[in-house]
């Protein structure tokens, strides 16, 4: 296989600290692999839409990064408008967060057209494209219409709803379309993909070829579910590590009396936080028993503070952390121990080992990278206990998870007072299970089988038209 060229609109350098699921993964693939990633910097430009932004290198390990900064009205319109306005609440079943904003797809399109003319001259013509995410959807259709030959997959990293919610976006023709211009679509769990099979079913009249295979827009398609996984050997050392066990032991000594419960989380309002702060307070006001013997630490790092939505959270959950600790603090024991930031990646698998009980509860998630990384984190001899949403992408393989309905504040709160309770063998034999599973699909699995599966549409030979959109 020629050299892999991973595009997101998120980047960063893969030897530092990230918050994100994406750039967490692609970070652990790449550092193996070698390659080039494309994308955002991270940083604005005050120059009128239109302008072509020079590009700057940066080498970080094996791995190349080449960015580009965003004109301000560009970043309004296509990352705070489009990207996280629109398709971030909608794929996450939120359509009453949903901003249409008539601009927004405009400005969407004209930065994956930025991203193709700036990309294109980078390439190698044996070069594999891996395109990542819902703000790259049209990236693949931009390429071709400049006369990329290369195979471009793509990846969706969050979830896919049913048709008919998808349907409530203005264009979602367009946007179909534009993910069926790619070679390979991956999704991240059976249920994702098979939402994406009825619609273009439906909507688009595909023919089911079998074996992932579709004839849809007069070009052969393949779709598929790769569950994303984490670097489960890479993220042991790193608990065994000096940082982690550091960690470890000052919380050990810090909450020797108490149970810790954690939850690590960017601050969005897909992974349910309020909800998980009413569960942990009804499980107080019902269980006396956990009053002065559980302690909760809720780590939210700050995310897409541009976006309104984003800020209406956090003063949600700043204010029933604050009622919490109000009704049940004692002089020497809070309940919860909020903090709005991020912690260093070298650090967290001792927080991790440190707790008795994870809560991974979003209302909607792709995958959930947190709830594979406190399984890999455990002491097999005395592990913690994983309470995770059914409505996840991870609770489609990790099923010896305690799995609740995070809307159901009553049923939240009793599984994590079973979790509290657990015998030592029930969380042995759990957590077993579920390690078995996150090493048999651990991220170089996730990668090597969207890779090895893009690299047959080649053999192939689909030799069909690109589409235009
Ligand atoms: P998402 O991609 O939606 O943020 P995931 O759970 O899949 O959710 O991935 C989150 C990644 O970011 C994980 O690797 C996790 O360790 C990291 N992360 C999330 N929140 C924090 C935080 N507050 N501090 C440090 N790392 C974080
Ligand atoms: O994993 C989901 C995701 O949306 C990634 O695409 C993104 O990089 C990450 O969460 C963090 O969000 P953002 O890039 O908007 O800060």
């Amino acid at each position: 296989m020629g050299r892999l060229v991973v595009v997101s609109n998120r980047i960063s350098d893969p030897r530092k600290t990230a918050a994100g699921g994406l750039a967490v993964a692609l970070g652990e693939v790449l550092n193996s692999s070698g390659g080039l990633w494309f994308g955002w910097s991270g940083k604005l430009a005050e120059v009128p839409t239109g302008t072509e932004m020079p590009v700057e290198f940066h080498q970080a390990g094996p791995v190349k990064l080449a960015t580009i900064d965003l004109p301000r009205e560009d970043y309004e319109a296509y990352y705070v408008g489009y990207s996280n306005g629109v398709l971030w609440p909608v794929l996450h079943y939120r359509l009453d967060l949903a901003d249409f904003e008539a601009g927004y797809i405009e400005g969407y399109r004209r930065v994956n057209q930025l991203f193709a003319r700036t990309l294109l001259p980078l390439l190698r013509p044996d070069d594999v494209i891996w395109v990542h995410d819902y703000h790259l959807i049209p990236l693949a259709a931009e390429l071709r219409a400049l006369g990329c030959q290369q195979r471009i997959g793509f990846f969706l990293h969050i979830p896919l709803p049913p048709p008919l919610i998808l349907a409530a976006i203005p264009g979602h023709d367009w946007l179909v379309k534009g993910l069926c211009s790619y070679d390979l679509v991956g999704f991240q769990s059976k249920a994702d993909h098979e939402h994406f099979c009825r619609y273009i079913e439906a909507e688009a009249h595909a023919q089911d070829l079998g074996e992932g295979r579709w004839r849809v827009f007069n070009r052969t398609l393949h779709a598929g579910a790769f569950p994303i996984g984490i670097d489960v050997n890479e993220f042991q050392a790193l608990t065994d590590a000096p940082e982690a066990r550091e960690m470890y032991e000052r919380m050990r000594q810090e909450y020797s009396r108490r149970k810790l419960l954690v939850g690590v989380d960017r601050l969005d309002y897909s992974k349910g936080l309020p909800q998980r702060m009413r569960a942990f307070r009804q499980l107080l006001a019902k269980y006396p028993d956990t009053r002065n013997s559980a302690t909760l630490i809720q780590i939210a790092s700050p995310s897409r503070e541009d976006v309104s939505a984003y800020t209406d959270i956090l003063h949600e959950l700043e204010s029933l952390c604050g009622s919490i600790n109000g009704n049940y603090g004692e002089l020497d024991w809070m309940p919860v121990r909020y903090m709005h930031r991020t912690v260093a990646r070298a650090r967290l698998p001792g927080l991790y080992r440190a707790s008795r009980v994870a809560l991974v509860t979003p209302l909607r998630d792709g995958m959930n990278l947190v709830a594979k990384e406190f399984i890999a984190a455990q002491d097999p001899e005395d592990p913690g206990v994983l309470v995770l949403s059914r409505f996840a992408g991870a609770a489609e393989q990790l099923k010896e998870a305690l799995l609740v309905n995070p809307y159901d504040t009553e049923g939240t709160a009793e599984a994590i007072h079973l979790a509290l309770l657990m015998p030592l063998e029930e969380r042995r034999q759990r957590h077993q299970a579920l390690l078995a599973t996150i090493r048999r699909t651990d991220v170089h699995w996730w990668c090597d089988s969207f890779l090895h599966l893009l690299a047959q549409t080649e053999a192939e030979e689909t030799g069909t038209p690109w589409l235009r959109l």
